[in-house]
């Protein structure tokens, strides 16, 4: 199949547009480039489950602070097309900076409490140009299904919600995260990580795994499994911790009562100047 690389967002939606007229499903796969398997997974879905699969490629700069690594954020595209063009993809969506953002651009969406928490707190205003720019893509890409990454759950949660809560026509689509076998969850950042810092990497999935043991042997207290986690994340060694948290997997606050089960322990860490995030559901055979 032709790929084709289109770069400004009326002609976007002009082919995905031409597809749905024909009766045809469109899924669109929201990426920033430098892609990995866990990428690919997403694609592949997107690939099995419609007839027509876009891939947009955006470095966002809106939801990069000042000082994060917008500069420095890897941007492979030759490599990114070839892999693309494997995996069947129709359309590849590339826009400039300034085809998404006018130099006089004012217009934000803000998604309440859930973006506040969390991910919120040591990156400000990262949703809030997160939830931006995909309902930017949205509108450029009008698909049938939208396919994201449970690695990245608190953002999984706020598209859900800003789909819901703004009457979007387009179904979200949660994908398992993709880990090494050491169990690290792959990320287009685990490329900063120096030698003895990719070492020691796995440990942050350790703590979640040991958070979650510790409720399948009785634990039943957020703080419990929190304390768990932490305790087992203080023998690695490098690792500089900003938060491990066991909240409600819809609303991201930590729940006061008894644990359903259902939540997920969330962590963000430094390792050197590398920051990872994961997560891990309580329930038992999920990654
Ligand atoms: P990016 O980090 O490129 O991720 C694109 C998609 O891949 C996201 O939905 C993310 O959750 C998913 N993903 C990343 N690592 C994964 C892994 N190990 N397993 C499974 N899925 C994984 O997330 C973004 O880009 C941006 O914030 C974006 C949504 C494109 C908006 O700019």
């Amino acid at each position: 199949m032709n790929l084709e690389v289109v770069d400004r967002p009326e002609d976007a939606r002009h082919w995905v547009e031409a597809y749905q007229r024909k009766n045809e499903v469109v899924g669109v796969v929201p990426t920033m480039g430098a892609l990995h398997r866990g990428h690919f997974s997403l694609i592949e879905r997107a690939c099995n489950e419609c007839d027509r699969v876009v891939v947009s490629i955006f470095v966002n700069p809106t939801q990069f602070a000042p000082g994060e690594d917008f500069a420095k954020y890897p941007r492979p595209l030759e490599e990114d097309l070839r892999a693309y063009r494997r995996y069947g993809v129709g359309m590849v969506f590339h826009p400039a900076p300034e085809a998404m953002y006018a130099t006089d651009y004012c217009t934000w969406v803000e998604v309440d409490g859930l973006a506040e928490g969390l991910e919120g707190e040591y990156r400000p205003g990262h949703f809030r140009g997160v939830a931006t720019v995909v309902l930017k893509l949205f509108h450029a890409l009008p698909a049938n299904f939208a396919y994201f990454g449970q690695k990245d759950a608190q953002q999984l949660a706020i598209i859900r919600r800003m789909v819901q809560d703004l009457d979007m026509g387009i179904e979200v689509v949660a994908c398992p995260t993709v880990r090494e076998e050491d169990g690290l969850a792959l990320s287009s950042r685990n490329r900063y990580l120096a030698p003895e810092e990719r070492a020691a990497a796995p440990a942050l999935f350790q703590a979640l795994r040991a958070g979650r043991a510790a409720f399948h042997d009785g634990i039943r207290t957020a703080e419990g499994v929190t304390r768990a986690a932490k305790n087992n994340l203080a023998e690695a060694p490098l690792f500089r911790v900003q938060y491990i948290e066991c909240v409600d997997p819809e609303r991201f606050v930590v729940p006061s009562g008894t644990l359903s089960g259902r939540e997920l322990i969330v962590a963000a860490a430094h390792l050197g100047t590398t920051r990872l995030i994961d997560n891990l559901s309580l329930e038992e055979g999920t990654v």
